[in-house]
Formats: C-alpha cells, sequence, structure tokens
C-alpha cells in the first residue's frame, strides 16, 4: 500500500484498479497477455532502441506490454499522430482535442465535443498516468491503451472515422510514410501500428512528484 500514496487517496475504487492494474503487468502475465489483448496479436515490433520511461517520484515503473517497447521515433509519431485532427472524418478532432496538454489531459467540460460539436455521453478523462490502468474507459472495456485509442477515432460522436480511413489518410501522407518506415520498418501502415505508436506517447505522459510524494518519500 505504501507504493502508492498519492493514487490512493483517490478512491478505494481507483485503488483497486490499480493494485490489479500493477499485478496484472507483472512480468509472467505480461508474457502471456490473455484473450483480446492486443499485445497476444502477432505483432511487428519498433525498429529503434527501447527508451527508458522514467517513472515519475511516487510510482512504479510505467508497465510496457513485450511488443510494443516504445523508441524515440514510436513515441515522436505517437505524438504526432495524437495532436493530428486528419485522424477524425473532416479533419477538426483530434485525441488532444479532449484531452488536451493545457487542462490536464482532459477538455475542461462536463461532456466532450467530437465532430460536429457533437456531444457525447461521457466525460473525458485524464489521459495523464493511463499507462498505470489496464482497464481503460469508465466501464473498463478495453483492455490496453493500444486497444482503447481504436475507440474514439471509430467513434460516431468522438473522431466519426472509421479504422480503415484513419489508415488510408495515414498512408497517404508522405511525411507519416517516412516516419512509419523509420519506427516499425513498415511500408504498409496498419492500425495495429497507428495505434502502438499512440499508446507509446501516452506512455510518457505521466505525472508523479506531487507536493505529496516529495514530502514522503
Ligand atoms: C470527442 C472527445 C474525445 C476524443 C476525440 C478522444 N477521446 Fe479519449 N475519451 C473521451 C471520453 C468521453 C472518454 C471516457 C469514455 C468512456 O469511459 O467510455 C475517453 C477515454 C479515454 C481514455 C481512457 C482513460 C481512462 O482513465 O480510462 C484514454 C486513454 C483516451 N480516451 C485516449 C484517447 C486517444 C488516444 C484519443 C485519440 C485517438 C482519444 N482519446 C480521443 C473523449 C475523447
Amino acid at each position: 500500500m505504501k507504493v502508492f500514496p498519492k493514487l490512493f487517496s483517490f478512491s478505494p475504487v481507483v485503488a483497486a484498479a490499480i493494485v490489479f492494474a500493477t499485478a496484472a503487468y507483472s512480468p509472467p502475465t505480461a508474457a502471456s497477455p490473455g484473450p483480446g489483448d492486443h499485445a497476444s496479436r502477432a505483432g511487428i515490433v519498433p525498429m529503434g532502441k527501447p527508451v527508458k520511461i522514467k517513472a515519475p517520484l511516487g510510482l512504479p515503473p510505467v508497465p510496457i506490454p513485450p511488443d510494443n517497447p516504445p523508441t524515440e521515433e514510436t513515441i515522436a509519431l505517437g505524438r504526432r499522430l495524437y495532436y493530428d485532427p486528419g485522424l477524425s472524418v473532416d479533419g477538426t478532432v483530434s485525441c488532444a482535442t479532449c484531452h488536451a496538454p493545457n487542462l490536464g489531459f482532459r477538455d475542461g467540460k462536463a461532456l466532450s465535443n467530437g465532430v460536429g460539436g457533437q456531444l457525447g455521453t461521457r466525460r473525458a478523462p485524464t489521459v495523464v498516468n493511463a499507462a498505470y490502468n489496464t482497464l481503460q474507459f469508465w466501464d473498463g472495456r478495453s483492455p490496453s491503451l493500444e486497444k482503447q485509442a481504436e475507440g474514439p477515432m471509430a467513434n460516431p460522436v468522438e473522431m466519426g472515422h472509421t479504422l480503415e480511413g484513419v489508415v488510408k489518410f495515414v498512408q497517404s501522407d508522405p511525411t507519416y510514410r517516412q516516419l512509419f518506415r523509420k519506427a516499425w520498418g513498415a511500408e504498409q501502415i496498419t492500425i495495429d501500428l497507428v495505434t502502438k505508436s499512440i499508446a507509446s506517447f501516452e506512455r510518457t505522459v505521466v505525472i508523479g512528484n506531487s507536493p505529496f510524494d516529495r514530502f514522503y518519500y
């Protein structure tokens, strides 16, 4: 319990989720992910040298799936994708629209606006420290950050696109083609590579070192 005092101060439910998440990401489980987990799909692994994501003071090491060790190239590519409204059907909404860095990676609204100003049905949670959740979304229906990232792209009231449409958009851009080649060695861009890149960027969005952590450690 002493390991995450800051997180445990949220609520018992969050605390339980984190204990579960941490347990689920212990090496034996991570090496044999369950059915439906993205990590279990035969996957291309990044070309570059894995970079170590420094866990902030007060937080355990960031859990990394075996088939998606973050590299400088995949993180940079993921950042570009995260901020790119081109991933939405009408080119107006990016991940950052609802999870904005200047608003604590949320949108500061009760309900989020997606394409065409449509209102969603839930409040956008922060992406900060989402790397520590195994169960993404409020109802825990997504098993990994990789899998989670598909949701908003294909959600009609969020980015309103199709996964095929997103791949087509990315594949049609010469800069993206070059970045995917450098990051993944891939000529053919797939939705898996798009979401794995975004997830690697998200794994860098971890914040700890609160005044409490500084006092406690
Ligand atoms: C239109 C607003 C909107 C857009 C665009 C959007 N999100 Fe979200 N996001 C939400 C909402 C609302 C939820 C909560 C949904 C739920 O619980 O069902 C959420 C949940 C999440 C979560 C889960 C966080 C947690 O603590 O459970 C992550 C991670 C996330 N989004 C990342 C992304 C990424 C990556 C993109 C871009 C590919 C994206 N979001 C685009 C509104 C948005």
